[in-house]
C-alpha cells in the first residue's frame, strides 16, 4: 500500500527560509537596548522587543547570544530600551553595525542620558523604558532578557517602523 508524505515533507522549501520571508512581512518598531555598569558600556538595534504585561510593568528583548550587549545586560543586570524615533533611522544603522558613515557602535552618533537604572536612553526616543534584568532565558541563537521596568518616559516623536528590510513612518489609515 502506498501512504503519502504529509503537505509539509513535500515543500522542497526550507522551514526556515520561509520563516525569515514570513517575519519579514512583519511590521515592528525599532529600539536601541543599552546597558552600562561594571561589564561595560554596550548598545544594539533590536526590533524583537515586546511588553510582557502592565502588572507588573514589563518587557522582553531578544539579543543574539554572540552579542557584547548580551552577555553584558545579564552581568550588569539593568538595561534601557529607547524606542527610535523616525529621525533616527541612523542610530539604528549605527548600532546593527552598519553605519552609512562613521564608526560602528559609536555612541557618539546621537545624545544620551543616564537614567536612574544607570543605563544610557537616547534623547529625542519616542518612548524609553528603564529596567532591572529580572530573567534570562536561552532559546536557539538567542538570549531573551525580561526586564522589570521601573521607569517609562514617551515624547511626541513618531516612532521608526521597520519592514521589509527598510525603514519607514507610521501613517494613519
Ligand atoms: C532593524 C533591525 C532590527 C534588528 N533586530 C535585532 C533583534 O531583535 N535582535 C538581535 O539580536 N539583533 C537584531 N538586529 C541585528 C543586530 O543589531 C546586529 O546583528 C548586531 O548589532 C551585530 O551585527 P554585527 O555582528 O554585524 O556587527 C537588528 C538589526 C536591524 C537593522
Amino acid at each position: 500500500m502506498m501512504t503519502l508524505a504529509p503537505d509539509h515533507m513535500l515543500d522542497p522549501r526550507p522551514i526556515r527560509a520561509d520563516f525569515v520571508a514570513a517575519m519579514g512581512n512583519a511590521a515592528t518598531g525599532v529600539t536601541v537596548v543599552a546597558t552600562d555598569g561594571p561589564a561595560g558600556r554596550f548598545a544594539q538595534t533590536v526590533s524583537a522587543m515586546s511588553s510582557v504585561s502592565a502588572d507588573p510593568p514589563s518587557l522582553l528583548v531578544c539579543v543574539n547570544r554572540r552579542s557584547p550587549l548580551a552577555d553584558a545586560a545579564a552581568r550588569n543586570g539593568v538595561f534601557a530600551v529607547s524606542v527610535l524615533a523616525v529621525e533616527q533611522a541612523h542610530v539604528s544603522d549605527v548600532f546593527a553595525g552598519r553605519p552609512a558613515g562613521g564608526e560602528p557602535y559609536d555612541f557618539g552618533c546621537a545624545h544620551w542620558r543616564e537614567l536612574a537604572t544607570g543605563a544610557p536612553a537616547l534623547t529625542g526616543a519616542a518612548a524609553v523604558f528603564d529596567c532591572r534584568l529580572d530573567a534570562c532565558h536561552e532559546y536557539g541563537t538567542h538570549r531573551i532578557l525580561l526586564g522589570e521596568v521601573l521607569a517609562s518616559a514617551v515624547t511626541a516623536a513618531r516612532p521608526l517602523v521597520h519592514h521589509a528590510r527598510g525603514y519607514g513612518s507610521p501613517r494613519p489609515l
